[in-house]
C-alpha cells in the first residue's frame, strides 16, 4: 500500500522517487495528480499503467516557471498574455511543441501540440527542485471520479503506487480549464477552474466553446467521472430511495425521502460547489443508493465546469477508449 505523507515532510521522498522514474501522487490546486518525470518514458508509461488509461490520451505537462515553459512550447503573444494572467493557476494551454526539450512522446501521444500548465503550491516547489516538468493526469483510475483528497487517492490507487503526498483537500476541486490557442483564436477544450468569463475579460476576446472540437481533448468524451450509481440531472423531484446532490437554499420536492443528501453549497456559491463536487459525489455513491439525483445548477461562471462534469457522470456507461 502507498505511504501517505504530509506535504511538509514529503518533498525529499517525492524527489527521490521521481528521479528514479517512479510515479507519485501529489496535490495541486485543482485535483490530485499522478505525477512522473515528463522526459522519462519509463515514468510516463507507469502513469498510464497505474491509471489504466489508454495510451493515445495525452497528458498535461506541469512546469514551475516561464523559462521552463518556453523551452517546451512556442508562446505567441496571446499565449504569453494568458500565461501572465493566469499562471500559476488552473489554466492549461495547448500550444505547439518544441521537440528539442525532450518531452517523451508518450506524454503528447505523438501530437505536435502539448498541454502545459503551471500549478500552485507543493507541485510547483517539487518541479522546481526536480528541474524537469512533471506529466500528471488526475490521480484516479481511468473513468472514475477525480480525487480531491489524499484519502481518495489512496483508496483508488493505493495498491498501485508507493507515495501519496497529502496537501489537504484541493481548493478548486475541478480540473484546470483547457484552452487551445490557435491562429489567434481561443478554443475551450475543457471548462474548468478558470471561467471562460475570466479569460475573455483578461484578453479582451471571445472564447469559442468546445462543441465539435470536444474530440480534440481526447479524454473529454462520453462516460467519465463515473460513480457506481447512475446519475439523474436537473431534478425537480427526488424519487424515494434516491440520494440527493443539492445546491442552494431551496430543496427539490421529495427531498425528505432521499436516502442521503449532500448540499454542494447551501448559499448557492459556485466556487464552494466546485470544491465539494467530487468528494460529495463519492460520498453519495457510498450511501448505496442506486441513483444520485442532482438539483439544477446554474451554468454561469464555474457552473459551466460543474455541469460539464455532472453531464459526464450521468452519461451512459460505455467501455470506450476515451476515458481518463
Ligand atoms: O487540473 C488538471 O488539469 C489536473 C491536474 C492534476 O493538473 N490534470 C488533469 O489531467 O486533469 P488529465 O490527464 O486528467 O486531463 C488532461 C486532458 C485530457 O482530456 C487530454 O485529452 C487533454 O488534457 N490533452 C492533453 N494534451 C492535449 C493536447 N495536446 N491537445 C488536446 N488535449 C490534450
Ligand atoms: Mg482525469
Amino acid at each position: 500500500m502507498a505511504e501517505v505523507k504530509q506535504a511538509a515532510q514529503a518533498l525529499d521522498a517525492a524527489l527521490a522517487l521521481l528521479a528514479a522514474g517512479e510515479v507519485v501522487a501529489i496535490p495541486t490546486e485543482t485535483v490530485y495528480g499522478l505525477a512522473g518525470d515528463a522526459t522519462s518514458g519509463q515514468a510516463v508509461a507507469r502513469i498510464f499503467e497505474a491509471k489504466g488509461r489508454p495510451r493515445f490520451n495525452p497528458l498535461i505537462a506541469h512546469v514551475a516557471s516561464m523559462a521552463m515553459a518556453e523551452k517546451i512550447a512556442v508562446f505567441d503573444p496571446l499565449s504569453a498574455r494568458l500565461a501572465e494572467n493566469f499562471w500559476p493557476g488552473p489554466l492549461t494551454l495547448v500550444l505547439p511543441l518544441r521537440e528539442a526539450f525532450g518531452i517523451h512522446p508518450l506524454v503528447t501521444a505523438g501530437l505536435d501540440t502539448i498541454a502545459l500548465r503551471m500549478p500552485r503550491g507543493f507541485a510547483s516547489g517539487l518541479i522546481d527542485r526536480l528541474g524537469r516538468p512533471l506529466a500528471a493526469p488526475s490521480a484516479n483510475r481511468s473513468g472514475r471520479i477525480s480525487a480531491t483528497t489524499a484519502a481518495a487517492v489512496a483508496e483508488d490507487l493505493g495498491d498501485r503506487i508507493r507515495l501519496v503526498v497529502d496537501g489537504g483537500p484541493t481548493p478548486v476541486g475541478v480540473e484546470s480549464t483547457i484552452l487551445k490557442v490557435e491562429k489567434g483564436k481561443l478554443r475551450l477544450l475543457r471548462p474548468g477552474g478558470v471561467t471562460a468569463d475570466e479569460i475573455e475579460k483578461a484578453v479582451g476576446m471571445g472564447v469559442e466553446r468546445y462543441g465539435d472540437a470536444a474530440i480534440e481533448a481526447p479524454g473529454m468524451m462520453a462516460s467519465h467521472y463515473a460513480p457506481g450509481a447512475s446519475v439523474r440531472l436537473d431534478v425537480a423531484e427526488v424519487h424515494p430511495g434516491e440520494a440527493l446532490l443539492a445546491f442552494g437554499p431551496r430543496r427539490a420536492a421529495g427531498s425528505n425521502d432521499a436516502a442521503a443528501v449532500k448540499n454542494l453549497s447551501e448559499r448557492g456559491d459556485l466556487r464552494e460547489a466546485a470544491a465539494n463536487l467530487f468528494s460529495y459525489l463519492k460520498e453519495l455513491d457510498r450511501s448505496g443508493a442506486a441513483t444520485i439525483a442532482v438539483e439544477p445548477i446554474p451554468f454561469d461562471g464555474l457552473g459551466e465546469a460543474i455541469n460539464d462534469r455532472l453531464r459526464r457522470a450521468a452519461a451512459p456507461r460505455r467501455h470506450d477508449m476515451n476515458r481518463d
